[in-house]
């Protein structure tokens, strides 16, 4: 299996981000289409990981004024779950942020996806829960450099 993270650079490949992220999080767990697929897809830059031909993954990095670069809808569809593709897409992000001089960045994820990401150097920034609907998120960033 030969995996590639391609950015993407067409408008075709928003919607293929979109069609992992409507399998992973609107079916999957239930989020609104509407939450998922917000404003900040227009303007962000969106990963896409492909395992041979096969697409399986997906991310996106986004800059948010006054708040910095965030990382969100960080997506692995199941049958690739636990190979290392979650991180790697990951810390591809992280490495385009630092190509646009970040030295930080952020994210929003579930709570229970806590250890995971402390586990990829994220840091709490704060106790706080945000409950948005069903989901339960917490903010965490991480000091690249
Ligand atoms: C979260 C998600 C992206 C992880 O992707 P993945 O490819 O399965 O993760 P990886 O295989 O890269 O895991 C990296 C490490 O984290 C660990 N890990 C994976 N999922 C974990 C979890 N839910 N809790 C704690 N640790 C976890 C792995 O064991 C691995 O540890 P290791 O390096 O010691 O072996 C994937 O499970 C997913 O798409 N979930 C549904 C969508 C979602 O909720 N996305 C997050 C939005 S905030």
């Amino acid at each position: 299996m030969k995996l590639r993270m391609v950015i993407a650079d067409e408008k075709d490949d928003l919607d293929r981000a979109l069609k992992i992220r409507s399998e992973v999080f609107v079916k999957e767990q239930g989020v609104p289409s509407h939450l998922d697929h917000d404003a900040d897809d227009d303007t962000s830059i969106h990963l896409l990981a492909y395992a041979d031909k096969e697409l399986i993954g997906t991310g996106r990095l986004t800059w948010v004024p006054h708040s910095g670069w965030q990382l969100a809808r960080i997506a692995v569809i199941k049958p690739y779950r636990g190979l290392g593709i979650g991180r790697m897409i990951i810390e591809n992000l992280e490495a385009i942020a630092l190509s646009k001089k970040a030295n930080r960045v952020f994210l929003r994820p579930h709570k229970h996806l806590q250890p995971f990401y402390e586990k990829l150097g994220y840091r709490l920034m704060n106790g706080e829960v945000i409950r948005i609907q069903n989901l339960e998120l917490v903010i965490m960033e991480k000091h690249l450099n």
